[in-house]
């Protein structure tokens, strides 16, 4: 019998990782083995306070919770309350957690449950790719160990949000990013090129508070810091991004990309203005991307934009329609 797909979701919870893990958690059918954190949004402690107390929302304090990097392989990380709020979770000021973080280091935990299921581990990163790279040291031979790593992270023909050319999870570990990225396992990067495309509204806003259950109050709240952030810095309207929760749908096979060609990508590591930037020949585009040499991520450059729907229903524990094969 083929072994249990487990995943481990490396976040930096952070509102649209709150969302993602609550999606999870709403009925993916994976198993999350445990879910450690990096400094990014919010500094790596903040991070697992934070997903503890979402974790205890969703009545899932049964998965362990690992801290990880505190700073990144250059120096601290850059963090964003002016996206996310001053407590990481949109303001909410949700009360501490009754439960605590693991004792074991994320990179040590992320090592130790893929030797224990060789072959049967996903990684789900959602933040900057420091406990991977961290992990990749420590077990050099991770990726014949795990089954498959989806990154949210960079922008390939779309510009950056924490420069013109970088995106956030990148741009705060662009050395890391780099060695995650060459490590010769089975990667999917789900870009700013598919998640800005994928949208939350008012609407849906509406809906979640309408439902009314403590998880759905709680996604409608966050959203308020977010939604002031999109329009004040990048929409001018109240609209937000699904980055994280849509590289969680893509991860567990819930959202088929319209658009993902397999190319040859690494990481910008210079000091210059491209700094964090991903760089993915997709030279290929007008060719239907023929097969590349040194072909080593499956970049996801579109979707078909109607995950929030998903999201939402999933949130408020609607029935679904069928679900799509990855
Ligand atoms: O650029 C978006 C990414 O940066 C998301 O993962 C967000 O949570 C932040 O970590
Ligand atoms: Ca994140």
């Amino acid at each position: 019998m083929a072994p249990k797909q487990t995943l481990i979701v490396d976040c930096d919870t952070g509102i649209d990782d709150a969302l993602a893990l609550l999606y999870l958690l709403g009925g993916s059918g994976v198993e999350i083995g445990a879910v450690t954190t990096v400094s990014g949004n919010t500094d790596a402690e903040t991070a697992a306070l934070n997903t503890l107390r979402v974790l205890e929302l969703a009545r899932r304090t049964d998965i362990p919770v690992s801290v990880g990097a505190r700073s990144n392989w250059c120096g601290d990380v850059p963090l964003a309350p002016h996206v996310h709020g001053s407590d990481g979770l949109g303001n909410t000021d949700l009360p501490a957690p009754t439960t605590a973080p693991s004792p074991e280091p994320a990179a040590e935990l992320i090592v130790r449950l893929a030797r224990r299921n060789p072959g049967a581990l996903r990684l789900l990163a959602i933040g900057p790719l420091t406990n991977l790279a961290t992990a990749l040291l420590l077990e050099p031979d991770l990726p014949e160990l795990v089954e498959h790593v989806t990154i949210m992270g960079g922008a390939v023909r779309h510009p950056g949000n924490a420069t013109p050319a970088a995106e956030a999870n990148i741009h705060n570990d662009p050395e890391a990013a780099r060695i995650v990225l060459r490590a010769g396992w089975p990667v999917t990067l789900v870009p700013l090129d598919a998640t800005m495309g994928e949208l939350l509204t008012e609407q849906h806003q509406r809906r979640l508070a309408e439902r009314g259950s403590p998880t759905t109050l709680f996604t409608s709240s966050i959203l308020d810091q977010y939604f002031d952030f999109y329009e004040r810095d990048i929409f001018g309207e109240r609209r937000a991004a699904c980055h994280d929760p849509l590289a969680a749908a893509i991860a567990v096979g819930d959202v088929a990309p319209v658009l993902a060609p397999v190319v040859a990508t690494d990481v910008d590591t210079g000091d210059g203005p491209g700094r964090g930037a991903t760089v993915a020949d997709v030279r290929g585009q007008y060719r239907g991307f023929p097969e590349q040499q040194g072909a080593n991520v499956r970049v996801v450059l579109e979707t078909e934009r109607t995950f929030p729907d998903l999201l939402v229903d999933r949130l408020c524990g609607a029935p679904e329609p069928t679900r799509r094969a990855a």
